[in-house]
């Protein structure tokens, strides 16, 4: 094992995803307004309240109202012990398609340590093991190449442009559509 590859398999050590609790609203309003400045050329426009404890309680009780509904998989990235991001299987389908889409964003002082393609393994590893999911899908914007290193790392591939998927940072924005199926 060379050293560049040891240190890979510690970082992979580090990090896991697990379901989000209640618990989790506290440091997500933290770390969501604390790298607000980082987060947001990535993410939807969002109110006040999303940064708050408060804000972020109703939206975990909400993600895990549509989990127990069979909708969404919202999971904690934890890294060494911390909450730094969010990973999510959202919009799932059964039926023939047995499909979800997947999201996620890593907390800016643990960018570039590999936390985010870990996750994304972790998360893969769910849904297309215990979820029993067929496909998944994700888009990133047209610029964000670390995003779009993280799923080509983790097997998915390019589908192609998307005119005006999302509205995010305020516009509708064009995105790269990525999939992997299991
Ligand atoms: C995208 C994001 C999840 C990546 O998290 P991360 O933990 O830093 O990701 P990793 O370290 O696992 O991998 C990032 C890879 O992109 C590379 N990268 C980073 N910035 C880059 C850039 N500007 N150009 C090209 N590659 C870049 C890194 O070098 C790394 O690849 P490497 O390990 O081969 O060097 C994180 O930056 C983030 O949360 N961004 C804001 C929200 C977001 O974009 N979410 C995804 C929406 S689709």
């Amino acid at each position: 094992m060379t050293p560049a590859g040891s240190g890979a398999r510690r970082t992979r050590a580090r990090t896991e995803v697990r379901l989000l609790t209640p618990d989790d609203a506290g440091p997500l309003a933290r770390l969501l307004s604390g790298d607000w400045g980082f987060l947001a050329p990535f993410e939807p426009e969002r109110d006040p309240a999303h940064f708050t404890a408060a804000g972020q309680a109703e939206l975990v009780e909400r993600l895990l109202a549509e989990h127990a509904a069979g909708r969404t998989v919202p999971f904690a990235i934890v890294h060494e012990g911390e909450l730094v991001g969010r990973s999510t299987l959202s919009n799932v389908v059964r039926g023939p398609a047995q499909h979800a889409d997947l999201g996620y964003f890593v907390a800016e002082a643990v960018n570039g340590r590999g936390v985010a393609t870990e996750a994304v393994a972790r998360t893969v590893e769910a849904a297309f093991g215990e979820l029993g999911l067929h496909r998944l899908q994700a888009g990133t914007l047209l610029s964000n190449s670390a995003s779009q290193a993280v799923l080509q790392r983790n097997g998915f591939e390019r589908i192609g442009v998307a005119r005006g998927y999302l509205r995010i940072a305020g516009r509708w924005q064009d995105h790269v559509l990525y999939q992997r199926t299991a």
